[in-house]
C-alpha cells in the first residue's frame, strides 16, 4: 500500500515532458562511458590501466559512475545523455587496443561487464529521468568487431556463441545480384573505395560487416535494440549508417518507432559536403533520420579557431540546412570523440566561448562533448583516443555558464528550438542571424577581432533589450536596432512574444506509419484540439498549450510527404511535413538487369515508400539493385530516371512492376496477377546461391526485362 501510495505521488509530480522528451527543446550531453566516472570499483579488470597513461585500455568509467554525477550533469541544465555504446564488447584485445570506446560488440542483448548489466542500465534511465533527463544509447548495426583480430567477429546472442568471422566465411554464398559473398557478414574484404558498393558491403576498418539483409541478423540487431526501448531509452545514435542499406535502416527505424516516438540520429561520417557521394541524396531525399553536423563542424571550428570569414561560414550553413525539410533537428557538436577536441586544436577561449554559443543556437540539437564545459583537454595528443581523456568536473566555469544559459534560454524561447534561420547582416567578422518562432524571437550577433557599432532594420518592438549572455544593451526604435558589439562574443537577444495561433514546430519523429504514436512541439495549442493529417482526423492522446501526443491514421495516399496540422478554438495551425510508411515495412531488395543501361539509375513509384527517388547501385554482376523498405504484399510500378543526384533526374520513359511477397523482388514489364508470386526459388537473399544457378536461373532470365536504352 505505502508503495502504490509512492508511486502515485510520483506519477503525479511527474510531468509529462518527461515521459516524451521533444528533442529540439533539449540538448545532449555525450558522455564516453569508460572515460566518465568510476562508480564501481570491482568491474574495472581486465585491461585496465589505474594511472590513465594507456589511452587504449580501460580506465574505469561505468553505469554506475554516471548515476552519481547525473546532479552534475543536471547541473547544465542538459535533458538528453548520449552514451557511447554499451552492448558486451570482446573480451580480447584487437590492434592494441581493448574496446573501451564500445564499438567492437560481440552479444547485442548484453550490456558490457565493465559497464554494468541491465539492472543498473534501468537504474540510471530512472534517475536521469527523475531529473528531467532522458538516455540515448549508441548502438552499432553496421558491424560487430574485428575479423582478423581480438575475436575474430564472434557473435553471441544472449550469451550463445552464433558464429565468428572465419566460421562464417565458410557458409558464406554469392548473392548473385548484389555481387556480395555473405552469410550473417558480408565477406568482400575491407573498404578501400570509398563509394558504392564497397562503402556498404566492405568491412569499415576490417570490422565484420553485418549482411543486416540475412533475415536471422535482421532480428536479432532489432531485438538488441528494442532491449534498450524496453528499458525506457528515448532515441539512439545509429553508428556508420554510410555504411548500411537505406532501405533497411528505414525499416529497423520504423519497427523501433511503432514501439516509442524516439529521436533517432545517423553518424554519416563526412567532413565536407561537397557534391561528391550519396550522402546529399541521403539528405535530399530520405530524411529517414537526423543527422550528425559532420560536414559543418570543421568550418566552425577553423572559422574560430583560426580564422576565416563569418560571411562565407554563414552561407556555407545556410546552404547545409537547405538540404534538409528539419533543419532543427539536425544534430550539431563543437567536439565528439572521433575528431581532435576544439582547445587541442586553439587555446584561445574566448573565440571558444564564441563556437560553444554558435552551437548552441544555430538550427539543431546542440551535443556538449563530455568536458567541454570544464576545458578537458588531453596532453598526450588530439585526435582518437587522445581525444577520450578522463573526465574532469567543473561546472563553475564560463563555458558552462554558457551552456546552462542557452540550454535554459532553449526551453524558453520557442525560437531556438524550432524557428526559422535568416542571417541579417554578415561581413568578414561580424554576423547576425534571426531564429524566428510565431512571435517569438532570438537575436544572435557573432563579431570577432574588434568591437563594432551596429545599425541594422529589426522587425522588433520598440525596446531596450539584454543579451542574456552579458547584459550587453540592444536599443530598438522604428524598426532600428542599435548594438555596440563587443569584440570576440557572441551576443544572444531574446523576445518572447504570446503566440497568437497554433503553431508546430516540430514533430517527432516525422516518418510513421499507421499506429504509430507521434509527438508534436510547438505553441498555442491551448487545452483540447483536434490533430488532421491530410485531412484525416487522428486519435489524440496526449494535449498541452506545447505538446500533442496522437496516433497515426491509415490514409489512402501514393506521397511521400504529407501534411499535417492542428485545429484549437477553431483556429488553425500551419501545416507541417511527415514522411509517411503505409504499412507494415519490411526490406526488400529490388532487382533490375542492367544490360541495356549505363550511369546512374532512379526509381520512382506509385506508393508512399516510393515515392521520392530512389538511386539504385550497380553490380559487378551487371545488374542494378537497391535496398527498398516497402510494406509486405503490396504491387507497385516505378519509373526509371538517370541523372546525378544534385540534377533534375531525366525520365527514361521505362515503367516497371513489382510485388513486396519474396524478400527479393525483380522488376518486371508486367503487372503482377493478384495470384501472383515471384517465381523465384529463393525465398532468402542468403540461401544457396547453388539453387540459383540451375533452374532458378533460367527462369529468373526469362522474366528480366530488357528494354529500349533511351
Ligand atoms: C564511428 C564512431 O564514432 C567511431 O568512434 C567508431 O570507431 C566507428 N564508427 C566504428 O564503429
Ligand atoms: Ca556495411
Amino acid at each position: 500500500m505505502k508503495k502504490l501510495v509512492i508511486l502515485l505521488i510520483f506519477l503525479f509530480i511527474s510531468p509529462n515532458i518527461y515521459a516524451y522528451q521533444i528533442p529540439e527543446k533539449g540538448v545532449i550531453y555525450q558522455v564516453m562511458v569508460d572515460r566518465f566516472y568510476d562508480g564501481n570499483k570491482s568491474n574495472n579488470q581486465p585491461f585496465y590501466d589505474p594511472v590513465h597513461k594507456n589511452y587504449r585500455l580501460y580506465w574505469g568509467g561505468d553505469l554506475q559512475g554516471i548515476i552519481e554525477n547525473l546532479d552534475y550533469i543536471q547541473s547544465l541544465e542538459v535533458s538528453m545523455i548520449w552514451l557511447s555504446p554499451i552492448n558486451d564488447n570482446i573480451n580480447r584485445m584487437a590492434s592494441g587496443s581493448a574496446p573501451y570506446h564500445g564499438y567492437w560488440t560481440r552479444d547485442y542483448k548484453k550490456i558490457e561487464e565493465h559497464f554494468g548489466d541491465w539492472k543498473i542500465f534501468k537504474t540510471l534511465v530512472k534517475e536521469a529521468e527523475k531529473r528531467g533527463i532522458c538516455i540515448i544509447v549508441d548502438y552499432v548495426p553496421n558491424h560487430s568487431n574485428p575479423a582478423t583480430d581480438g575475436e575474430f567477429g564472434s557473435l553471441y546472442d544472449n550469451g550463445t556463441l552464433v558464429t565468428n568471422y572465419y566460421y562464417d566465411s565458410k557458409n558464406a554464398t554469392l548473392n548473385p545480384y548484389t555481387g556480395s559473398l555473405e552469410d550473417i557478414y558480408h565477406h568482400n574484404g575491407n573498404i578501400k573505395v570509398w563509394e558504392g558498393f564497397e562503402l556498404k558491403y566492405g568491412n569499415l576498418f576490417g570490422l565484420a560487416d553485418f549482411n543486416q539483409l540475412n533475415p536471422w541478423v535482421d532480428e536479432y540487431l532489432r531485438d538488441g535494440a528494442s532491449l534498450f526501448v524496453q528499458s525506457g531509452v528515448c532515441g539512439f545514435r545509429i553508428d556508420a549508417v554510410k555504411h548500411m542499406d537505406l532501405g533497411w535502416l528505414t525499416q529497423f527505424y520504423a519497427h523501433l518507432y511503432m514501439q516509442e516516438p524516439l529521436f533517432i540520429f545517423g553518424e554519416y561520417y563526412k567532413l565536407n559536403f561537397e557534391k561528391d557521394d550519396d550522402m546529399f541524396y541521403f539528405y535530399q531525399y530520405s530524411n529517414v533520420s537526423s543527422q550528425l553536423s559532420i560536414p559543418i563542424r570543421n568550418d566552425i571550428v577553423r572559422t574560430f579557431a583560426f580564422g576565416g570569414s563569418l560571411k562565407t561560414l554563414a552561407r556555407e550553413l545556410e546552404e547545409y540546412y537547405s538540404h534538409f525539410v528539419y533543419p532543427n533537428k539536425a544534430v550539431n557538436f563543437l567536439d565528439n570523440h572521433d575528431l581532435p577536441r576544439y582547445l587541442s586544436e586553439s587555446k584561445n577561449l574566448d573565440r571558444y566561448h564564441m563556437a560553444l554559443s554558435l552551437v548552441m543556437t544555430l538550427p539543431g540539437i546542440p551535443v556538449i562533448y563530455y568536458g567541454d564545459e570544464s576545458y578537458l583537454v588531453s596532453k598526450e595528443g588530439k585526435g582518437d583516443p587522445y581525444n577520450r581523456p578522463m573526465m574532469e568536473f567543473n561546472n563553475q566555469t564560463e563555458a558552462a555558464r554558457i551552456i546552462r544559459t542557452l540550454a535554459e534560454l532553449r526551453k524558453e524561447n520557442n525560437a531556438l528550438a524550432y524557428g526559422d534561420f535568416e542571417t541579417i547582416y554578415a561581413d568578414y567578422n561580424t554576423w547576425v542571424f534571426e531564429r524566428k518562432f510565431g512571435s517569438e524571437k532570438v537575436l544572435v550577433v557573432v563579431n570577432k577581432v574588434d568591437s563594432k557599432n551596429l545599425t541594422l532594420s529589426l522587425n522588433w518592438s520598440d525596446g531596450i533589450y539584454r543579451d542574456v549572455l552579458y547584459g550587453v544593451k540592444m536599443q530598438v526604435k522604428d524598426g532600428k536596432a542599435e548594438i555596440s558589439a563587443p569584440k570576440n562574443k557572441v551576443l544572444v537577444f531574446s523576445y518572447e512574444g504570446e503566440q497568437e495561433k497554433p503553431l508546430i514546430g516540430s514533430i517527432t519523429p516525422y516518418i510513421a506509419q499507421p499506429g504509430q504514436k507521434l509527438i508534436l512541439g510547438g505553441a498555442g495549442f491551448g487545452k483540447s484540439g483536434k490533430v488532421f493529417i491530410e485531412g484525416v482526423r487522428a486519435e489524440v492522446l496526449e494535449w498541452s498549450g506545447e505538446m500533442i501526443v496522437f496516433r497515426m491514421p491509415k490514409l489512402d495516399t501514393q506521397k511521400a510527404w504529407v501534411d499535417v496540422y492542428v485545429e484549437t478554438n477553431g483556429k488553425r495551425s500551419n501545416s507541417v511535413k511527415l514522411r509517411y510508411l503505409s504499412g507494415n515495412q519490411k526490406a526488400f531488395l529490388l532487382v533490375l538487369n542492367a544490360s541495356n543501361l549505363t550511369g546512374q539509375i532512379w526509381i520512382k513509384g506509385n506508393i508512399s515508400e516510393l515515392a521520392e527517388p530512389i538511386p539504385l547501385m550497380r553490380s559487378k554482376t551487371d545488374y542494378y539493385f537497391q535496398v527498398v523498405s516497402l510494406p509486405v504484399n503490396t504491387s507497385f510500378s516505378v519509373d526509371l530516371y538517370s541523372g546525378l543526384p544534385w540534377e533534375k533526374l531525366e525520365p527514361l520513359n521505362v515503367t516497371l512492376y513489382g510485388k513486396s511477397i519474396n524478400k527479393m523482388i525483380i522488376l518486371m514489364k508486367t503487372k503482377p496477377t493478384p495470384k501472383y508470386t515471384q517465381t523465384i526459388t529463393r525465398s532468402t537473399v542468403q540461401s544457396s546461391s547453388t539453387s540459383i544457378c540451375g533452374t532458378g536461373l533460367i527462369l529468373i532470365l526469362s522474366l528480366i526485362v530488357l528494354f529500349k536504352k533511351r
